[in-house]
């Protein structure tokens, strides 16, 4: 199998021997992102939208053409749709307290799936149990995906379907395209969370017709503590701000403000012109690689990988069958075995994998599960980390086996 070698962009992996296989968590960051980052603090450092001297010009004008990279990485129609956070997390409690709690009514359902992760679920209750609404959700098949009748849950009553475009537990693609329709058809207003998607595969909102999209851009190799939400902008203008204070202003009286036009409306306070600028250049890198090569490398290393899990007869997967309606994580367990044990041992191999409930409790105990590891594949792994992985799990049972029989 020959695959192109991206782990010489990466220092930390670069000329190391982990295998690093938790990029689902967050990804590591590639020398061109750091060169960026590093360059704007020695070069270009200043507040932007204050001040009237160059530099801080300069800072302004950095902060903008990102927001215009976001905007045409994912499709937007204009970079006013786009409003930076600090990570999807936040764009989505920005979305509940500002779009949630001012249209949803008594007797409203708000839809999401069962593999949604907390961030895209304990807001949704929070809005539901504010304004006596209805959570409903889209439960998933034993092939671990959702089948179409589930959609019949989508109906006049709907006012928001939130839904992930890629399970951060099972790799399960979502599809999109029914469920937006469907939930267009009623009225309703589409969410979505791209945050393990967009990593592995293009999201264009304008040609899904996404109301609303968010995503970190610390899990497509860009720094921590920037993520983005996109939202059409005739929405983004008519909802309220979600936090108050410098910048998101227009006139400020004693008793009273107006507000300034979207997205600055947004991004109260000084923001995270770094981490904006670092987003940019990580979606240069990704952009300059291509997601044709991204999704052939990647898709490449996840059979390699099932095919190698399923050889081992004291492993458990919990994935589809349909190797083409997954992509990024597999989750699986070693029977008998905890699955904390088995990261931890695993640790010891020099394979990082996670471990636990994957802020996807209601997931999991649907499944009947408590918790997985779950192994998680980016540009930069390879067969080696797989390979490593493997011998390591090997070694585990024979230490286990006379416990599990
Ligand atoms: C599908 C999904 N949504 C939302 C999040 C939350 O991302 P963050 O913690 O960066 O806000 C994650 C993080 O793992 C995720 O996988």
């Amino acid at each position: 199998m020959k695959m192109t070698d991206f782990r010489k962009d990466f220092p930390l992996i670069a000329n190391s021997k982990i295998a690093y296989l938790d990029s689902g968590a967050t990804a590591q960051k590639p020398f061109a992102v750091l060169e960026c980052m590093k360059n704007f603090y020695e070069k270009t450092n200043a507040n932007p939208h204050r001040g009237v001297y160059k530099l801080s010009v300069d800072a302004t004008n950095e902060y903008v053409a990102a927001r215009q990279t976001v905007a045409d990485f994912i499709g937007a129609r204009s970079m006013d749709e786009i409003v930076f956070t600090k990570n999807a997390t936040e764009s989505l409690n920005l979305l509940a307290y500002s779009y949630g709690l001012d249209n949803i009514s008594e007797g409203d359902e708000i839809i999401l799936s069962i593999m949604e992760h907390h961030s895209n679920l304990v807001p949704w209750q929070m809005v539901a149990k504010k304004k006596h609404a209805t959570l409903k959700y889209l439960y998933i098949n034993k092939n671990c995906q959702i089948d179409e009748s589930e959609l019949e849950k989508i109906t006049n009553k709907t006012k928001i379907v939130s839904i992930t475009a890629l399970s951060n537990v099972l790799g399960t693609k979502v599809d999109l395209d029914k469920i937006i329709k469907k939930a267009h058809a009623v009225g309703a207003k589409v969410i979505i969370d791209a945050c393990q998607a967009v990593a592995h595969m293009p999201i264009n909102v304008s040609d899904i017709d996404a109301d609303f999209a968010v995503f970190s851009g610390h899990k497509i190799y860009a720094p921590l503590g920037i993520g983005v939400l996109y939202g059409k902008k005739e929405l983004l203008e008519k909802m309220s701000p979600f936090m108050f204070g410098g910048d998101m202003i227009e006139y400020v009286y004693e008793n009273d403000t107006t507000f300034a036009p979207v997205p600055t409306k947004f991004e109260a306070g000084t923001q995270n012109v770094a981490g904006a600028v670092g987003l940019a250049a990580a979606i240069k890198y990704l952009q300059n690689i291509g997601y044709e090569k991204i999704c052939k490398h990647e898709q490449q290393l996840l059979e390699y990988a099932i095919t190698n899990l399923k050889k081992l007869p004291y492993i458990d997967l919990y994935c589809t069958d349909e190797l083409e309606k997954m992509a990024g994580v597999i989750s699986f367990n070693m029977k008998g075995v905890h699955p904390h044990d088995v990261s931890s041992l695993l640790d010891g191999e020099g394979v990082c994998v996670r471990s636990g409930n994957h802020c996807a409790q209601p997931l999991l105990r649907f499944m009947g599960l408590d918790s997985t590891c779950r192994a998680s594949i980016s540009i930069y792994s390879n067969k080696d980390d797989i390979d490593k992985l493997i011998e390591a799990l090997k070694k585990i049972y024979e230490k286990f086996k006379k416990y599990i029989g």
